[in-house]
């Protein structure tokens, strides 16, 4: 939270290493923080029984029989409860801590506020794709306001795992594969919960999670074991992480697999080395629910005590749900295994983000306000504008796209499973949240009739079913619970089948709204196939070869086998899982109102065979730059179906003009990068200019290209601007498997501007040595 003293800088020339240590000041508002100390105060007072209390978090709710948690929290034996998203039951629980409880020490109050709390924005892969942190951040100072309206003053997010791999249902959750837009998502994210300080009355505690390495899971099995080179890790896995330190993020949650062999719940590398030795985090750590108890379950603990004893030992501050710190650290205290200076340090940093929050002044939030900060029609307006950023434009034929610009049709079949589809548009967490439950959400069918008016026929049909072969747990979780509907019976899908057919038959043209059901991404929902679910591809074909024109509008978590539909289906619109005012903005998206600008943050792949697939990957001794190149595959190009960073718009736009302020800079310094920016069409459109560096040499491979900076700009027709990026150490740096820490070489660099990772505007510099 505060700037930590004395950052070391390496400078690396092969064959001998350079060194300059920076002190950085502690400034007097820091030393004058009165929070250390009221902590300290009221850590004198308590017991070590209520200490280990304060590290102890329950479910909020009757959860597996846990029954409600009132008599705990009234004994001072829970620091936070997670999972009531009831304003009413909260501050109800909230007044038993503070009212009943020996010391009076307020709750945290903990939930998955990830894209949103009543107004439900675009997923989290949806965001990352507006390549825009400032209206990210905007979103969750929204979703803060709201949540903290309704007494809720911890939010576990932001997500930042890096997935690599769309069989990973939670590759929703996070930015998608890239260090450098994952690194900006986060910042801007955190800024979002918790302000640029923490202590805002309309901010929460922010939980970067989940650290780390999630997203490298096996195979993309949810919870598998994730193995991952310590150099990846620097590089790829950490940067978001980092990112949201320095933003001053107040916790971090531990994650749920093994990293390299080690559970992340107790792993010293991770929560020790990296988190406390190197980045001097002075949060606190919270596990993943049940994380603790389950290193018995992976075969890392033999009991539960030692789950308690290895997960406190890591840095494990709060225990979530599993109750093993409760149960056994006032025992490994009395053995002498874990000291009360131990306990007592680990509660400070929660302690002290209790008092940050303001929680001891103003424990209980004003019902009579709730209602309205909830309801605020500016947060359902941004909610449409930030679905309408989100949207990325894939293909579009002939300007088949935007339809009013066309006049020519005069009636529309909109077909699909999600045509008319509304929790689906919320995703798991957003559906998750009781409150919002009765939140209207707008259908992309919806969002159709009202965007068209009068005088354009519009006719629905679902045309298939979906849901997951085998049922999520989310299912079957009492109060969390989540349905997805039975599918009918195989008489009633072939009639719906052939309604939707008939009804394309009798219309100009075909939007279709394919995707994934409600449970189709997220937690627990990886798949080992790409395919649309059910009968959708079959549907689509079916309608397709009727020969009426077809936009294909997807609603998913991840990316799909798009790979027939990119060849024969004219357009197609990416809209993920865009939120409650989804439809409202995708209707916004066809018929022109609002011109297309998102951008792929992931690579899109052709088959679940090319996965995992990344745009950073190495050169290898057979690149795909080579003139005689044509694939690592014999049955299928390497390349992806779509790169990252890649979008189209209904505008065209040229790039020119790549300079640099110095092509010869000394390490340390820092180059400016301009390029010249044009819209070459007809109607105002936003871009995002995108730069990428490759390192020609040096102490080990580089990736072929790495995102270094972006910027979305809107453009009129005609108008040309010119976008800076800086190149500096931390730009240029990477951290060297030899040398074992982050080095910039003194080596030539290509760099490369456009609008997506396949950009070929080029230029490069070389850096040389300090010379101090
Ligand atoms: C498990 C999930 O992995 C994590 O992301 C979430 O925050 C917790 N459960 C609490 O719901």
């Amino acid at each position: 939270m505060f700037p930590k003293p004395g950052r070391r800088l390496t400078l690396v020339a092969t064959g001998f290493l350079l060194s300059v240590t920076v002190i950085v000041a502690i400034p007097a508002s820091a030393q004058s923080d009165p929070i250390p100390a009221r902590a300290e105060a009221l850590l004198k007072q308590m017991t070590l029984e209520e200490k280990i209390g304060q590290l102890n978090q329950v479910p909020g709710i009757d959860f597996q029989g846990s029954g409600k948690p009132d008599d705990v929290i009234a004994r001072g034996l829970a620091s936070s409860v997670l999972w009531v998203s009831s304003p009413k039951e909260i501050n109800r629980l909230q007044r038993i801590a503070v009212e009943k409880s020996r010391l009076h020490i307020p709750l945290l109050i903990g939930l998955d506020v990830v894209q949103g709390y009543q107004t439900i924005f675009p997923d989290p892969l949806a965001m990352a794709a507006t390549w825009d942190p400032d209206l990210s951040e905007q979103e969750q100072s929204i979703a803060a306001r709201e949540a903290r309206a309704a007494g809720i003053n911890w939010a576990f997010g932001p997500m930042v795992d890096i997935a690599r791999d769309a069989r990973w249902g939670r590759i929703v959750e996070g930015a998608g594969e890239d260090p450098y837009l994952g690194a900006a998502m986060a910042r801007a994210q955190v800024y979002g919960f918790q302000g640029r300080q923490l202590g805002g009355a309309d901010r929460v505690l922010a939980s970067v999670k989940h650290f780390a390495g999630y997203g490298a899971a096996d195979g993309g099995r949810d919870y598998d074991s994730s193995y991952v080179a310590e150099e990846q890790l620097w590089n790829v896995y950490f940067p978001p992480f980092k990112a949201a330190i320095d933003a001053g993020v107040g916790s971090l949650m531990s994650a749920y697999m093994d990293l390299n062999d080690v559970p992340a719940s107790g792993n010293k590398f991770l929560l020790g080395q990296v988190l406390r030795d190197t980045w001097h985090f002075d949060g606190f750590v919270v596990s993943d629910a049940n994380a603790v108890g389950s290193l018995v379950t992976h075969g890392y603990a033999r009991d539960d005590e030692d789950a308690a004893y290895k997960a406190f030992g890591a840095g494990v501050n709060m225990e979530m749900v599993s109750g093993t710190y409760m149960k056994h650290l006032a025992d490994l205290v009395k053995q002498g295994k874990v000291s009360v200076a131990q306990i007592d340090a680990a509660v400070r940093p929660v302690l002290a983000a209790k008092f940050r929050l303001g929680l001891f002044e103003n424990p209980y939030f004003d019902e009579s306000k709730t209602a309205a900060i909830l309801s605020a029609p500016e947060h359902r307006r941004f909610a449409r504008t930030a679905a309408q950023r989100s949207i990325v434009l894939l293909r579009n034929e002939g300007g088949l796209l935007p339809l009013a610009a066309r006049g020519k049709y005069s009636s529309v079949a909109v077909l699909g499973p999600l045509a008319d589809a509304r929790p689906e548009l919320k995703g798991l967490w957003g559906g998750m949240i009781s409150a919002n439950k009765d939140e209207p959400v707008v259908s992309v069918l919806q969002g159709i009739r009202e965007q068209v008016g009068q005088g354009f026929h519009v006719e629905y049909a679902k045309g298939a079913s979906i849901r997951r072969e085998i049922p999520s747990f989310f299912e079957n979780a009492g109060e969390l619970s989540m349905h997805e509907e039975p599918l009918p019976d195989a008489v009633h899908q072939q009639a719906d089948f052939d309604q939707a057919v008939a009804t394309a038959k009798q219309c100009d043209l075909t939007v279709m709204v394919l995707g994934e059901s409600m449970l189709g991404s997220g937690e627990a929902a990886s798949r080992s196939s790409l395919q649309l679910q059910g009968r959708q591809q079959e549907l689509l074909e079916t309608v397709s070869r009727l020969g009426k024109p077809v936009v294909l509008v997807l609603i998913n978590g991840r990316p799909l086998d798009i790979s027939w539909a990119a060849k024969n289906v004219p357009a197609i619109v990416e809209a993920w899982i865009p939120g409650v005012q989804g439809g409202a903005a995708i209707a916004d998206v066809l018929f022109g109102a609002v011109n297309p600008g998102g951008k792929l943050p992931v690579s899109w792949p052709r088959s679940v065979g090319q996965e995992p697939i990344y745009y950073a990957h190495n050169l290898t001794q057979a690149p795909e730059t080579k003139p005689d190149f044509i694939s690592r595959y014999y049955d299928s190009p390497t390349s992806p179906l779509f790169p990252f960073g890649y979008g189209l718009s209904y505008t065209t736009f040229a790039y020119s003009n790549l300079r640099l302020s110095n092509e010869q800079p000394k390490a340390g310094e820092t180059v400016e990068v301009s390029v010249d920016i044009q819209n070459t069409g007809s109607r105002t459109g936003d871009t995002v200019a995108q730069l990428y560096v490759h390192r020609k040499a040096g102490s080990s491979s580089y990736p072929v290209r790495l995102l270094k900076g972006f910027e979305r700009l809107t453009l009129a027709p005609g108008e040309k601007k010119t976008v800076t990026f800086h190149l500096g150490e931390k730009e240029l740096s990477f951290w060297s498997p030899q040398a074992r820490q982050w080095v910039e070489e003194p080596e030539q660099f290509d760099i490369w501007a456009g609008d997506d990772s396949t950009a070929q505007l080029h230029s490069s510099l070389q850096v040389s040595l300090a010379s101090n």
